[in-house]
């Protein structure tokens, strides 16, 4: 059973989802029906990933993709940063809904802030009509920054739901965090692990977690995900790992382990600083 998050919006969001990033249209096709298959229920994608057709054949061949189990399914997806803007938000919704075969995503996300060649408050009252048209359920924003919140707060008078940021024990951002709670926008974790480098941070640490509750690594960092109230989108291709990555809720963290953890934080980033790059 995988816990759920409320949000700000009124809707419930499964704490954990399946991301796809770097899986190609064709490969993303097995791996989107194993991820139904073990139980996932939340689907993290983008424009940017180049394989929404794939995942929308994977919900069309295990019938998520409308009736009663298109409910029972959280569907993210994300604006090409290249497609900001008003009009050109709208046409590419309607390219990526064909895609993905659904009649409606269940959150779409501007994918970057773009800072240099900012758009997104014209996006969003894109973002706004396609919700209020029942298009779209939750509002969200990736790697926005407190002062991109504040500016799109400025200019629509609206927080985004949820903000997607990179995430993980030796990049914490604490700062960004701690704004998104004080203004009651959930937080949802990308790279939780690092794209697989923290499993062996703390020189060790996490091992000897991991064996102490006869988990994996993955499974400890995960863990600490849960506990700290984070909604995470851990990537995994193998069937037998999505399975680890969704067992999180049969054990806990001791409040030493825990904070071992959090000591972990440092300038560990494993992707792109949103303040200079774009997918475009
Ligand atoms: N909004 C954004 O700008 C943004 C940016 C980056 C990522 N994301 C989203 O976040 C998702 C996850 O991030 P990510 O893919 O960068 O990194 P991640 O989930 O931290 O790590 C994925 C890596 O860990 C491995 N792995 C997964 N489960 C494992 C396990 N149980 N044991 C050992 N290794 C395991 C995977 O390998 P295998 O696949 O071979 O198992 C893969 O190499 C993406 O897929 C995407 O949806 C969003």
């Amino acid at each position: 059973m995988i816990e759920t998050i409320s949000l700000r919006d009124g809707n419930t969001i499964p704490q954990i989802g399946l991301g796809v990033l770097r899986i190609d249209d064709e490969g993303v096709v097995p791996v989107v029906e194993s991820a139904l298959e073990v139980g996932y229920r939340h689907i993290d994608g983008a424009a940017g990933y180049n394989n929404e057709a794939g995942v929308g054949r994977a919900l069309a061949s295990t019938g998520f993709n409308n009736g009663e189990l298109r409910k029972q399914l959280w569907l993210t997806t994300k604006l090409r940063d290249s497609e900001q803007g008003y009009d050109s938000a709208l046409k590419a919704f309607e390219r990526q809904l064909k895609l993905l075969q659904v009649e409606y995503v269940d959150m779409y996300m501007i994918h970057w802030p773009t800072p240099f060649d900012w758009r997104s408050d014209e996006t969003w009252k894109a973002f706004v009509r396609l919700r209020e048209e029942g298009r779209i359920r939750t509002l969200g924003v990736c790697n926005f920054l407190p002062e991109h919140l504040d500016k799109l707060h400025e200019q629509t008078g609206e927080y985004p739901t949820v903000n997607q940021i990179e995430l993980h024990p030796t990049w914490q951002q604490r700062n960004v965090v701690e704004y998104c709670k004080s203004h009651d926008i959930a937080v949802e974790a990308y790279s939780p692990m690092a794209r697989g480098a923290d499993l062996k941070a703390g020189d060790g640490l996490i091992e000897s977690i991991a064996q102490k509750h006869g988990v994996s690594e993955a499974q400890v960092i995960l863990r600490w995900h849960i506990e700290n109230g984070t909604i995470i989108i851990p990537k995994s291709v193998h069937a037998e790992r999505q399975r680890q990555n969704i067992d999180l809720f049969g054990f806990s963290l001791t409040e030493e382990e825990h904070h071992a953890i959090d000591a972990l934080d440092g300038p560990q980033r494993a992707g792109h600083d949103p303040l200079t790059f774009t997918y475009a």
